[in-house]
């Protein structure tokens, strides 16, 4: 469900006539609908109606200051991995008690930052991190608020980069040593056991993942209740799927319905960490096609966005639809969508069939908004795209352009003599 439609043979942003905005900005450029982002945050609100929860977006998604302050205003906090999210989270104005913090990773310079903010939780994933983490919160005179990230072992047939709750998968604890590893973080000092916690991936398109992975977690709950440990909250991680083709993920409402004859009767808050189905179909990218070209073998329509600002086909193989700003009807033509940068694997769409683009044209990539702009890089010294915000019939520049200027931010030439 989104707010980018056609009116007419033209497509708009709510009310905003793309090439309007095209004009005004540029390409390449992402878009966000406000309107889009606020019915998204409304739909998981109503699924859990006035059942205690706390849902954390997850930052990495999108992490732009605009959207992230848009969904801090709506209530609802952030799952961060990094020091880098933290700020992000915190400059947009996300409070310290709605924040948790993910992550196999994290540094003690990143701990210590994080309990300077009081963040919620800390979802811990292995032993050593927890030994530190008690350090480092002892030395700053602190008790760490923590959960154990369990790796529930649930496969959730989805992409197999996207999978994170397998055994094999680096993340997390595993479940047969989730035990033994709470009586160890209930016997640290500095450390204070809230919750519990897993992720099992990502672009989930089922509730079966989910309420195996969630009935896991309550059976851990209840041991753990038998030892004495009672927990506050219960953390179900994020990856509810969003339909980039015809993939027909299920509904909030049908989704908390599912899990919830699992999840309540452990009396526990529910947290939950959405990242795509929250802003995934709330952004598209607007890229202008720069040439049509024919050859015998292949069509290519090259355009003048790349896998430096979408990386996702190019990495996962991943499908986002590709519509014209402005219909022709022209006919269709069979293509590879693909950038200006110097790798065969440098597509947005393959063997596409599209309504045949001409020179200067615009075209709009779907459902972009996560793991969009956040995944973008400079390769080939390309500028990172704008980021717009469309709410009505209005629009705001919400992130520059990049210059050429800041591509060479910070660097100097070697000074060192022999
Ligand atoms: N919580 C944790 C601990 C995570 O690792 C993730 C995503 C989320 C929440 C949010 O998951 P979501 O609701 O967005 O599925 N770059 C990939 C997706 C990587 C997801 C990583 N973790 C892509 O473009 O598909």
């Amino acid at each position: 469900m989104h707010f980018f439609n056609y009116r007419g043979d033209v497509l708009f942003a709510e009310e905003v006539d793309l090439r309007a905005l095209v004009e005004a900005v540029g390409t390449p450029t992402y878009v966000y609908s406000y309107r889009t982002l606020k019915r998204h945050c409304t739909a998981l609100h109503r699924a859990f109606g006035d059942r205690p929860h706390l849902t954390c977006y997850a930052v990495k998604a999108n992490g732009n200051l605009a959207l992230l302050r848009t969904l801090a205003r709506e209530g609802i906090g952030a799952d961060i991995v990094s020091g880098g999210e933290l700020f992000r989270a915190r400059a947009a104005g996300f409070p310290g008690e709605r924040i948790v913090y993910s992550g196999v990773g994290k540094t003690e310079a990143e701990m210590r930052y994080a309990l300077e903010e009081g963040v919620m939780c800390f979802n811990v994933e292995s032993l050593p991190e927890l030994e530190i983490l008690d350090r480092v919160a002892g030395d700053m005179g602190e008790v760490a608020p923590v959960a154990l990230r369990v790796n529930p072992d649930v496969d959730p047939r989805t992409h197999p980069h996207i999978v994170t709750g397998l055994k094999e998968n680096k993340f997390g604890i595993a479940y047969e040593d989730a035990l033994d590893a709470y009586r160890m973080a209930a016997s640290l000092p500095n450390i204070k056991v809230i919750g519990v916690d897993a992720h099992i991936g990502s672009q989930i398109t089922s509730v079966e993942p989910f309420v195996e992975s969630v009935r896991r977690l309550a059976e851990l709950v209840e041991r753990l209740g038998h030892e004495g440990m009672v927990l506050e909250h219960i953390d179900i991680g994020g990856g509810l799927g969003i339909r980039y083709r015809d993939e027909s993920p299920p509904e909030p409402e049908e989704w908390v319905e599912a899990i919830l004859p699992v999840l309540e009767p452990t009396g526990l808050k529910v947290i939950f960490e959405p990242g795509r189905s929250l802003v995934g179909n709330a952004g598209i990218l607007l890229t202008k096609v720069l040439y049509v070209k024919e050859t015998s073998y292949k069509n290519f329509v090259v355009v003048d966005a790349a896998m430096t600002d979408l990386i996702r086909p190019a990495l996962y193989g991943a499908y986002h639809e590709v519509l014209p700003v402005e219909r022709r009807g022209e006919g269709e033509m069979v293509a590879d969508i693909v950038g200006p940068v110097c790798e065969s694997g440098d597509f947005l769409a393959k063997d596409r069939s599209i309504e045949r683009p001409r020179q200067g044209d615009i075209l709009a990539v779907m459902s972009a908004g996560a793991y969009g702009f956040v995944m973008s890089s400079n390769y080939n010294a390309r500028p990172r795209p704008a980021e717009v915000f469309v709410k009505g019939n209005r629009f705001q520049v919400v992130r520059e352009r990049e210059s050429y200027g800041d591509l060479v931010r910070g660097e100097r030439f070697l000074y060192i003599s022999n």
